[in-house]
């Protein structure tokens, strides 16, 4: 059972859904119909999740009934099927505020010319625009119409056959996923290639080049990509995530365009996702880490592959790092892998613990076993549960036997923090980084910029580092980030209207929440938060001001 859904898949449980739906820019609302197929094992009713949804009518249907919201679930949808039935028609459309879906205007594009709309699912979001049994553990195949206005080109994580969208492969409601504007394409390899607004494609396109060298990389390790195309879609600088793995179609944030290929490690982890976590899904959002520890340790054996071992291991230092220091602000209880989520939303969950403890596990697994015997039981896992959807009971009981280990895996999950004994990473050139101050034309990498920035002492000289190095221009949006933070935490003024213009343009929430996070540590910047953020709202996805106005609170008539 999964807390946050009503669905009784163990009644009634859905199989498949034909949509067809309007894209409405004019109202900002999705309108049509989704018909809904499904398996009956218990009864009569069928229970489907639902979040600001207006229901108009159930065709096929005994009777229906649409129960009182809850604040995190949203609303039950009780469908009483007709005796025999398998299936029901429903007509409805969402709210403006649909909290997976983001409404953009022209100015809010690359293009200016054109509105742009898309949808995030992940975690609890798709009932927000399909009713639909809104679990990992429910899986379905889909197919689907969308209208878009003239001009403007609708896409989905999906194949395409006859004009129409669909997904013959049974996934989880949370990787269901549209997306509307002024978009082209452009080929990255025989079956992969970068969807874009015009203005941004080319540039896109060099970004990504090595694509296609990537998805040999995985199939090398753990056996055939199995989703026919892997396209990736540029987003609007408002996309509250680094990237989304929707199948068949990650959805990134342009804020990855470094122009020199420095933060792809954000494509490899959306790739490793067609294995870990699409392939073989969390049952529930308490066993996150499986989706999300599996692919960074996936994302960092593609590095390695492509790049060489000192690259994964300074991405793998970095994130270890980051994981003590995000540890240190976080109640024990959610620093253990299986996360109590009960009463919160999951989005709550998403700290780096499930990415980086979670990998952490699997390093030191592989270390226990062998790098030989450990890729030998990952592939044998990604083909035991393709397509399946398992809790981490199903993990630890399949690593039972095919793997044992003399690694204390119960309390890596259910125990707080990093048990002793951990596979810790090392980066030979991060020592080189700590031992002398660079030249100004030092040729490094942005890691490296990231680690030096990261290891200056309690005090930096600000001004120095900004003489000499310009941080406040970069435009690697990672470099960026963390200097505008620095600058927050130490009070360095000059670099305060590029801290107030980023904040203002770029939605991506790690980015935002830190840097709020940090002002809201003082009088003065509670002030500038405040001000930022009342002018900054509007722009930001419903997912992103959920998570800042309990950092911000802004005042409530914004
Ligand atoms: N699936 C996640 C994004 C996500 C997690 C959305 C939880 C909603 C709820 C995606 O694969 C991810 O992890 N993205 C990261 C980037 C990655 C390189 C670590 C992000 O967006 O920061
Ligand atoms: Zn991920």
């Amino acid at each position: 059972m999964d807390i946050h859904s009503y669905a009784r898949p163990d009644r009634v449980r859905v199989r498949h859904l034909e949509l067809s739906l309007d894209v409405r820019f004019d109202r900002r609302i999705l309108e049509g119909t989704a018909a809904v197929h499904v398996e009956r094992l218990d009864g009569n009713e069928l229970i489907l999740d639902t979040r600001d949804l207006a229901i108009h009518s159930v065709d096929n249907a005994a009777s229906f009934e649409l129960g009182t919201a809850d604040s995190i679930l949203g609303a039950p949808l009780r469908i009483q099927l007709v005796p025999g039935a398998d299936w029901v028609r429903i007509h409805y459309s969402t709210s403006p505020r649909a909290s997976g879906l983001q409404w953009l205007e022209p100015p809010q594009t690359a293009g200016k010319r054109h509105p742009f709309v898309y949808t995030q699912s992940q975690a609890i979001h798709a009932r927000s625009w399909i009713p639909v049994q809104d679990t990992p553990g429910v899986r379905l195949t889909f197919a689907a119409d969308i209208r878009v206005p003239g001009g403007l080109r609708a896409v989905m994580g999906a194949g395409r056959s006859n004009g129409r969208f669909r997904m013959d492969h049974p996934i989880p409601s949370y990787l269901i996923s549209l997306a509307a504007g002024d978009l082209e394409f452009r080929d990255l390899g025989p079956r992969s290639g970068v969807w874009a607004e015009p203005p941004l494609l080319a540039m896109a396109a060099e970004e990504f080049a090595d694509t296609e060298a990537m998805m040999r990389a995985v199939e090398a390790l753990y056996g055939p990509y199995r989703w026919g195309c892997y396209d990736l879609l540029v987003l609007p600088p408002s996309f509250p995530f680094g990237g989304m793995e929707n199948p068949c179609l990650t959805f990134t944030t342009p804020t990855v365009l470094a122009g020199d290929r420095s933060l792809v490690s954000l494509v490899a982890h959306e790739l490793a996702h067609s294995w870990s976590g699409n392939l073989v899904t969390n049952a529930t959002w308490s066993d996150f880490w499986l989706n999300e520890g599996f692919t960074v340790y996936v994302e960092r054996r593609v590095l390695e592959a492509l790049y060489g071992p000192a690259r994964a291991e300074m991405e793998a230092v970095l994130g270890r790092r980051e994981l003590d220091r995000e540890m240190e602000s976080l109640p024990e209880k959610d620093t253990v892998l299986h996360l109590d989520l009960k009463d919160r939303d999951p989005d709550d969950g998403c700290t780096l613990v499930p990415y980086e403890k979670g990998a952490l596990l699997l390093r030191t697994i592989e270390q226990s076993a062998g790098r030989a015997g450990f890729d030998a039981f990952l592939r044998a896992y990604f083909d035991h549960f393709a397509f399946q959807s398992i809790t981490t009971a199903d993990f630890l009981e399949y690593l039972r036997r095919e793997l044992p280990t003399n690694v204390p895996v119960e309390d890596w999950i259910f125990k707080p923090g990093v048990p002793p004994g951990a596979a810790e990473p090392h980066s030979d050139a991060f020592e080189r980084v700590e031992s002398a101050w660079p030249s100004a034309d030092a040729a490094w990498s942005t890691h490296e910029w990231l680690h030096f920035l990261r290891s200056q002492p309690d005090s930096p000289d600000m001004e120095r580092l900004e003489r000499e190095f310009h941080f406040t221009e970069s435009r690697n949006s990672e470099i960026l980030h963390q200097w505008l933070l620095m600058a927050v935490e130490h009070g360095y003024q000059p670099a305060y209207p590029r801290m107030e213009e980023f904040l203002a343009s770029v939605g991506r929430r790690k980015f935002l929440k830190d840097i709020y996070t940090e002002l809201m540590k003082t009088e003065a910047g509670r002030e500038l938060a405040g001000k930022i953020y009342k002018r900054a709202r509007p722009g930001y996805h419903p997912i992103a001001q959920a998570t800042l106005d309990a950092i911000v609170n802004p005042p409530a008539a914004s």
